[in-house]
């Protein structure tokens, strides 16, 4: 497709990802977190290669310009990492990088969903998403309180089955292969037995998916003696809201989450924290 500006889509190969966490790193001002960037679009290929997911990407005289990314979770898809270069921003790369990403996944999914920026909410309004509620990243003390989960939290080398049927419950859709994307790379994956999972990585956790508090307050002691401070939360599950107030959590960023097509078919009361803004 061609674009005013002369700009191209096309999609997005391995060899893409350092320019492409580079343009997402300048569109969102992360100049230091290029590896961590990196390593996200590389989740993205690997589901690209299991036929789950993919990204496209905008190039102008030669270089690559914007991206967008989405990924496959059986009856849902996720659209993430919708990226401009900020000196080509406000020329429509955004709308068409999306528009794309949609014809993709057209007759795919009964339903598409994203958390947007304050940037992106209006761009996706006029593509026909809607707002479903905030997702609120929030920053850990370095020294949060002591906490005493009290069920045992174990560290899994594989997503079992339970886990799979856990997270499709909360989530409402199938992300067994983005969880064993990340366990490759070296993430760690904390279980309380038929209860629910943490998946930490570096600075983040998340998802963080359990059936009851207590569950939750065991992984999520767990995930913070393994270090990282850095959690979003749904807003509308009240339980974890209450959590992060008794542990004096900071909000950092506060996004939308938006849907096109049916609702899907998600427990937002057993979400304690998303995986990431770019993948749901
Ligand atoms: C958000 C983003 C992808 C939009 O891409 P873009 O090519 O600049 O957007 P478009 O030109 O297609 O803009 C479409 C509309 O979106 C809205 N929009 C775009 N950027 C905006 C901004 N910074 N603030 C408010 N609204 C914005 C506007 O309504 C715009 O229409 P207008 O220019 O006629 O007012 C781009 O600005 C970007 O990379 N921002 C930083 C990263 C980000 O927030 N990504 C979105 C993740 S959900």
């Amino acid at each position: 497709m061609a674009l005013a500006l002369n700009v191209e889509l096309r999609p997005a190969t391995p060899g893409d990802v350092e320019s492409m966490a580079g343009v997402y790193a300048r569109a969102f001002g992360h100049s230091s977190k290029l590896d961590q960037i990196v390593e996200a679009f590389q989740v993205y290929m690997e589901l690209a290669e299991r036929g789950r997911g993919g990204c496209i990407v905008a190039e102008h005289e030669g270089s690559v310009v914007a991206t967008g990314c989405y990924a496959l979770y059986g009856g849902h898809a996720w659209i993430g990492a919708v990226t401009v270069e900020p000196r080509l921003q406000r020329r429509r790369i955004g709308t068409a990088v999306t528009r794309r990403l949609l014809q993709l996944l057209h007759g795919r999914v009964p339903s598409i969903g994203l958390d947007a920026t304050p940037a992106g909410e209006q761009l996706y309004r006029w593509l026909g998403f809607t707002p479903e509620y905030r997702t609120t990243a929030y920053l850990l003390p370095e020294k949060p309180p002591v906490l005493g989960g009290r069920l045992r939290v174990e560290e899994l080398d594989a997503v079992p089955a339970w886990l799979r049927e856990l997270d499709a419950e909360a989530a409402g859709g199938d992300r067994a292969a983005l969880i064993e994307a990340w366990l490759r790379r070296g993430a760690k994956l904390l279980a309380v037995k038929g209860e629910g999972y943490a998946l930490v990585h570096r600075c983040r956790r998340g998802p963080l998916i359990a059936r009851s508090i207590d569950a939750a307050w065991s992984l999520l002691a767990e995930a913070m003696a393994r270090g990282g401070r850095r959690l979003i939360a749904p807003a509308v599950n009240q339980q974890v809201l209450e959590m992060l107030a008794v542990l004096g959590a900071r909000e950092t960023h506060v996004f939308t989450r938006m849907r096109l097509g049916s609702p899907r078919p998600e427990k937002p009361e057993m979400i304690y924290a998303i995986h990431s803004y770019m993948k749901g």
